[in-house]
């Protein structure tokens, strides 16, 4: 029976970017305050006429080339957004972008665990048999929903995109297995954390209106303080339930790639599993909080630059808006 195998890893962020004090200029905020409190620096945000398809696909690429996989030999494209260029879907745009014309394509949204779930997801298609190659993007662009009047969200997030090729492969013992996952949500927390549409697309076709074409708009909103309390709870739980799924103890772990939001989060779940700093991949200074791609992201760069190598055990954990949370236990 076939396991699941990481074999390649790609990303790409928009050249367009914003520093905090570019921010300070927008709202009543300063460096200071938003480094100490986030470790956040800069955050990318697209271009005007940049599409997030477009980093998806160039992620997307990347990560084939690595894996040495022609795009027709993907038999599916997860593309994990909560902010496509479609609200249709942004998958079949990848798809088409990048050739992968034998594939099956479609989103899944998670907010900030959806890269996490989407791996989950695709590992079940592989164990299952059903299919060998599947390529899962994770990407976002929550500037098109931020309120940059807000200095509680709008210091916090970017846009970018990151992907993995994940390959069927018989040999439980090669490199890049997936050796541990667990999953969980809790609609009741979905008041902390949401981006609901509002605006004149809630109003009903009265009689006698004229039909007319309406937008819907919706603005990010976060209890701050809350999501941060559930995330230092939940993320430390999901990591050792991945731990026990593999048959593991926490002492194996040898880096943590987790959902880059807050340096003070990564630093608590560093503690809780007794990894030294070093050992935290973390780019938070660089891109901010990127949503469902910050976890790709951050493996992608972790691997290129050498840090991650053959045999390291990676404790992965996602969690975010629902809420939701999941993580996975990977050989490398
Ligand atoms: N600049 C200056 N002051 C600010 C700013 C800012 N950008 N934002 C808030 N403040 C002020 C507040 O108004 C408050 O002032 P007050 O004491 O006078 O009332 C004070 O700073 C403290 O505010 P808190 O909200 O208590 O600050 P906290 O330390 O909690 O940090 C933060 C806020 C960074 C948002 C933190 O709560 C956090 O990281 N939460 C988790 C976010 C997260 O993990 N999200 C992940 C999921 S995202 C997804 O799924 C899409």
């Amino acid at each position: 029976k076939a396991v699941e195998q990481l074999v390649g890893v790609g990303s790409s962020v928009p050249a367009t970017f914003l520093t905090n004090h570019d921010l300070e200029k927008l709202v009543d905020t300063n460096d200071e305050w938003i480094t100490t409190r986030t470790g956040i620096k800069k955050r990318h945000v697209l271009g005007k006429d940049e599409t997030l398809g477009q980093h998806a696909a160039l992620a997307a690429q990347r990560a084939l080339e690595m894996a040495k996989v022609d795009p027709k030999e993907v038999d599916l494209v997860l593309m994990a957004t909560s902010s496509a260029d479609d609200t249709f879907g942004n998958a079949c745009l990848v798809q088409a972008a990048i050739g992968a014309s034998n594939a099956v394509a479609f989103d899944i949204t998670a907010a900030c665990s959806g890269f996490m779930v989407s791996l989950v997801t695709a590992s079940q298609f592989i164990r299952s048999g059903t299919y060998k190659n599947i390529l899962i993007v994770g990407g976002d662009a929550l500037s098109r929903f931020v309120d940059w009047r807000d200095r509680g969200t709008c210091i916090l997030f970017g846009d970018a995109c990151g992907a993995v090729l994940m390959r069927a492969n018989p040999d439980p013992a090669a490199p890049g297995a997936i050796i541990g996952m667990s999953m969980g949500s809790d609609g009741t927390g979905h008041k902390h954390l949401h981006c609901m549409y509002s605006g004149s697309g809630a109003k009903p076709l009265t009689e006698g209106s004229a039909p007319s074409s309406h937008a819907s708009y919706a603005n990010i909103y976060m209890a701050g303080q809350d999501v941060f309390k559930f995330a230092v709870r939940t993320v430390p739980t999901v990591i050792d339930s991945a731990l026990e799924n593999a048959g593991l103890q926490k002492e194996s772990v040898d880096w943590l790639v987790m959902h880059q939001a807050n340096q003070r989060i990564l630093d608590a779940a560093a503690q809780r599993l007794g990894l030294p700093p070093e050992r935290v991949v973390s780019n938070l200074a660089q891109y901010g909080n990127t949503s469902a791609a910050s976890i790709p992201l951050a493996l992608d760069e972790a691997v290129r630059n050498g840090r991650i190598q053959p045999g390291d055990k990676l404790a992965m954990a996602g969690f975010g808006a629902g809420l939701t949370w999941a993580g996975a236990i990977v050989r490398w």
